[in-house]
């Protein structure tokens, strides 16, 4: 008999570029996982590798969490393995592809919610971290933004996110026996520094870092810096950039929060470093821990893209006793480490 003490966590979304770093933390720290995935956005290597970085039991469930179709087979699955909790990472993530397909953005992250929500009522295991993001507070705050901060999304990805986060909290509020933490993120990037997983986007990648490591490696020509008209001091758009091991170790901190947590309630946590650094700060520090040069030309701005945004991180230290602990360096020389050491990824 496991030692009621283990944690024993569905990973949904686990074989991703966040999830796979959320497993090495949990297994690491002598948890059992579960990880449901369906590759959508991910690769089977990735569970290879994080077997490689961390003993522990790691099992799998390939499936849809959004297919109606397979969602008997979840919940049995879910049941069988006697979760404490479950850690969310499962949907789409495409900004620029949610203003295009919104209904498609609607059904597969709402439904995947939801499917996860009643596998884990069904395993009596009413214990959520729900990985949701800063976009949440589209432009209507001055930064440091602390989770008070005026929400409204400015994209249907960000508005899957601000709908989840209260079909959380709506649950929380019907049966106090459920805990949520919705851990609001930042700009994740970086890799863990084996350099044996990291980003791998499935085509041309929509966010800053992948694309700045991919024309390191070589894979792309040159970086298109969407405006440098910004009210920031170079320009170019600010980001608080947070290393993703600081981000894993921010969920194994909050799946211990909510196993102390007497009374049930959900509540929203910023997982940032609390400093912005600009695009151009960006590469610049690239180019440092890769020694590569990073050709780039400025560009119009991107649609729905803001001036600036960085976190108030005061909750996550009160509530999780987690600071995020990694530099802009750290973060460079990490994804440079993956990216050098995978430049196709995990295909190759
Ligand atoms: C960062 C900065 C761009 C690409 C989004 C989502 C968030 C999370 C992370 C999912 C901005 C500039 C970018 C490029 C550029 N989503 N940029 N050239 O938009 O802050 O956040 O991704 O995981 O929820 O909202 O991140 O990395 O796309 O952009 O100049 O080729 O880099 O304008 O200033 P963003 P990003």
């Amino acid at each position: 008999m496991a030692n009621k003490m283990t944690k024993r966590i569905v990973v949904a979304g686990g074989a991703g570029y966040i999830g796979s770093h959320v497993c090495v933390e949990l297994l690491t720290g002598g948890a059992s996982a579960l990880v449901i995935d369906n590759f959508s956005n991910a690769h089977p290597e990735a569970l290879n590798r994080i077997r490689e970085l961390a003993s522990g039991d790691l099992e799998f469930l390939e499936c849809d969490l959004a297919d109606p179709a397979q969602k008997d087979t979840i919940i049995g699955a879910v049941k069988n393995f006697r979760p404490d909790g479950a850690v969310h990472l499962a949907g789409l993530k495409a900004v620029g592809e949610s203003v295009e397909q919104p209904a498609r953005y609607y059904r597969v992250n709402l439904g995947a919610a939801l499917t996860l929500i009643e596998a884990l009522e069904a395993a009596d295991a009413k214990k959520l971290v729900f990985s949701s993001s800063a976009t949440v507070y589209g432009d209507r705050n001055q930064s440091p933004v602390d989770e008070s901060g005026l929400t409204g999304a400015t994209n249907p990805y960000g508005r899957t996110k601000l709908f989840i986060e209260d079909i959380a909290k709506d649950i929380a509020r019907s049966d106090d026996e459920w805990r949520v933490v919705n851990l609001r993120y930042f700009n994740p990037v970086g890799a863990h520094p084996s350099g044996r997983i990291g980003e791998d986007p499935n085509d041309i990648p929509n966010n800053l870092f992948p694309f700045i490591a991919q024309v390191a490696v070589g894979r792309r020509d040159k970086l298109q810096i969407f405006g440098d008209d910004y009210s920031t001091p170079d320009g170019t758009g600010v980001r608080d950039y947070i290393h993703v091991v600081d981000l894993a170790r921010g969920h194994a901190a909050a799946l211990n929060y909510l196993t102390t947590q007497k009374t049930g309630g959900a509540v929203d946590i910023n997982l940032g470093t609390g400093k912005g650094f600009s695009v151009l700060e960006a590469v610049a520090a690239f180019k440092r821990a890769s020694n590569r040069d990073i050709p780039y030309e400025i560009a119009p701005r991107r649609d729905g893209d803001i001036a600036e945004i960085y976190a108030n991180a005061d909750r996550a230290e009160k509530l999780l006793g987690w600071r995020a602990e990694k530099t802009l360096e750290n973060m460079c020389a990490d994804h440079w480490r993956w990216q050098s050491q995978n430049p196709d990824g995990y295909k190759a």
